[in-house]
């Protein structure tokens, strides 16, 4: 299942003492409507972090707690975008991206991605848009890293036109080798990014706890913006989280993970080696939860997905991430973070049986 970490080793007595911890004492602050910004020990804890492992430029009071990356992207189009704006979007991208952007009248523009992340054609650039939505250091789903020099360009660009830089990191964290990257946020010099990540990866999608960096200037109207449109609450689960992450656990669960989701990885390489060798291609194996395996451009791979379902197999169609179906790339999203290690070449085998019969049927 693409996106999704497996959520049977999250640390539950570790969890479990540390929420206990707050209910025993019953605090009722943490009981009621939480404030805008979120609980404070979290957002130092969180800053901590951004700058540590992702070489984020913020303090504490830039970091707003959301609910994750939909509620994110949700403010931040609320507060400075109108109806009728123009988003660039990455395309392929994160269906949820381009949901919110259209339940809010924002209207999106496909922006195609290269090996250098997302490439702008002379069209585009005469017409800036209110907002860039990029996922520069995991492109979503195809996995390509943003190059430096198309990084320069993009922030460069955003200054000199006033555009919002929405950036997506959803799963850096779990980076298995290529280069290291820092994010897009830390590079810039005008304030122009909005910088989001969640915790539904690192711990779990269950959770709805997600964080959204803005410039100094920015925070109070949003944390003003986030109280009054969403009273989120939840403030026991974010002192938690806040506990989790000052006592170190957090750290050792990204590493342990990490060390896990490499071997389930290099197991599905080695499955996908086995059945089709040097003719199927892998991209995004270098980070995050899934790879893509890149299917011949005839292929139907959104029938071959609901092929493999009927055999128990979740697999999700390339060419659905893409704006149009026309010139979609085609090929299929694995997850291998949430399969335990010893089912991952038994369910291969399975889903490498679907795709030759498709290939077959389609030769
Ligand atoms: C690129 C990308 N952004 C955001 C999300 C969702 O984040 P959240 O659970 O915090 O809403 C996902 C989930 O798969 C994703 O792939």
């Amino acid at each position: 299942m693409p996106g999704v970490p497996d959520v049977t080793c999250v640390p539950h007595k570790i969890w479990s003492r540390l929420q206990n911890k707050h209910w025993r004492r019953s605090n009722s602050d943490l009981l009621t409507y939480g404030p805008g910004a979120g609980y404070a020990p979290l957002r130092e804890a969180v800053a901590v972090h951004l700058r540590v492992a992702r070489s984020v430029n913020c303090s504490p009071s830039q970091v707003l707690i959301t609910t994750g990356i939909h509620q994110s992207i949700d403010i931040v189009v609320k507060l400075l975008g109108e109806h009728g704006d123009a988003a660039w979007v990455e395309d392929p991208c994160y269906w949820g991206t381009r949901s919110v952007l259209n339940s809010l009248g924002i209207n999106t523009v496909p922006i195609a991605v290269d090996q250098e992340g997302m490439r702008m054609r002379l069209a585009n650039l005469r017409r800036p848009p209110r907002f860039i939505c990029t996922t520069p250091s995991h492109q979503y789903p195809l996995g390509m890293v943003m190059s430096l020099s198309r990084r320069r360009m993009l922030l460069e660009y955003a200054a000199a036109h006033k555009v919002w830089i929405i950036e997506d990191d959803y799963d850096s964290e779990f980076r298995y080798g290529g280069r290291p990257l820092a994010s897009l946020q830390g590079m810039d010099t005008h304030d122009r990014v909005l910088y989001m990540g969640t915790f539904s990866k690192i711990m779990f999608p269950g959770l709805r706890i997600g964080f959204l960096v803005v410039p100094e200037s920015l925070a109070k109207a949003f944390s003003t913006g986030i109280a009054e449109l969403y009273r989120n609450g939840q403030v026991f689960l974010q002192a938690t989280l806040a506990d989790f992450m000052a006592e170190g656990h957090f750290a050792s669960h990204i590493r342990k993970m990490r060390v896990l989701y490499a071997e389930r990885l290099q197991l599905l390489q080695q499955s996908i080696n086995r059945h089709f060798g040097e003719k199927m291609t892998i991209t995004g194996g270098e980070a995050g939860l899934h790879l893509v395996l890149g299917l011949p451009p005839e292929c139907d791979d959104v029938l071959i997905c609901e092929q493999a379902l009927q055999a128990g197999i979740i697999v999700r169609p390339l060419s659905r991430y893409y704006m149009h179906a026309r010139g979609a790339r085609r090929g299929l999203l694995l997850g291998y973070a949430s399969v335990p290690n010893d089912e991952i070449a038994r369910s291969f085998d399975k889903l490498a049986a679907v795709i030759k019969n498709a290939l077959r049927t389609d030769a």
